[in-house]
């Protein structure tokens, strides 16, 4: 199996992105698995640091790792990891990448805490990477009504180039209109052109657009253009699950077999991975 470095060069040069996925059970990481196999793509799954304490940090490890041993272009992300101590449990775990999510400090602290997380993760396994962000992302992975966003909180093109350069990440959660979550009540639009600013500084890094829920595919593909190479997704997955299940114990209230109640929330997440994958144009690359 190529590594996930591998994937992120080739996507980088031929222009198009990994998709990463959340999950907090077996079931939906299965659904993630399975749509990206049967569309051929590299994927990322990840867990947050709710999702893992959910999960369990070894047992998001075991779980991943049993489906790269049977062949699966997978690898896992601690998603937001906001302490060191967070994301050296992650890595101590064994997880195959990290985001140290330090970006509500101030830019010398964030520089600091993130450059911390490279050390340590080069140490422990060099093929281990790490990814920082800069920019303040704001929303909840969760459906809301509005989340205001100002381009005082995007992503600095200066601060970017430096950031990288002083920290060693391979890979940069930036903000340029994005917000996590999906708003009912408010359009979420990217800054394509702020976007153009930054990916002309960091030039070699592996840009990431978080937040991707919500977004029109015409922005997400027009991001993808510009220069993302990783989209993230959780809102829309986590929507799609609960909705299915929603409808099915309406439909069958008497069902208490899980994996009979939940198989319509698993095909519901399978499917739109892999819409998603399509987008995202990782379809085809193994
Ligand atoms: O890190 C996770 C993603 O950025 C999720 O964002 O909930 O808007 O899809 P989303
Ligand atoms: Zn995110």
């Amino acid at each position: 199996m190529q590594t996930l470095r591998y994937y992120f060069k080739k996507a980088k040069e031929e222009k198009w992105a990994i998709g990463h996925f959340n999950f907090s059970t077996a079931d939906q990481l299965k659904a993630i698995v399975g749509g990206a196999s049967e569309m051929k793509a590299p994927v990322m799954v990840a867990t947050s640091e709710g999702e893992a304490d959910f999960v369990g940090y070894d047992q998001a490890v075991a779980l991943v790792s049993s489906y790269q041993k049977e062949g699966c272009a997978v690898w896992l992300n601690a998603d937001h990891h906001k302490s060191f101590e967070s994301a050296k449990k992650a890595i101590d775990a064994g997880y195959d990448t990290v985001l140290i999510d330090s970006s509500r400090l101030n830019f010398d602290e964030n520089i600091l805490m993130t450059s911390q997380v490279v050390g340590y993760a080069r140490e422990k396994n060099t093929e281990l990477l790490v990814e920082g962000e800069l920019g303040y992302l704001k929303g909840e992975s969760q459906v809301q009504e509005a989340v205001e966003i100002s381009p005082a909180d995007y992503t600095q093109p200066e601060q970017a180039a430096d950031f990288v350069s002083r920290t060693g990440a391979d890979r940069l959660a930036v903000v340029f209109g994005n917000i996590h979550g999906v708003v009912t009540e408010q359009e979420e639009k990217l800054d394509i052109e702020h976007l153009k600013k930054i990916v002309s500084v960091v030039p070699e890094t592996v840009l990431v657009l978080h937040g991707a829920s919500g977004l029109s595919d015409k922005d997400v593909a027009d991001a993808i253009a510009a220069g993302i190479s990783n989209v993230h997704i959780n809102t829309e997955l986590r929507v799609a699950y609960h909705n299915a299940l929603h409808s099915e114990l309406d439909k069958e209230p008497s069902q208490t077999t899980p994996y009979k109640f939940l198989a319509p929330s698993q095909d519901a997440m399978k499917e739109l991975v892999k819409k998603k994958l399509k987008l995202f144009g990782s379809v085809d690359k193994i």
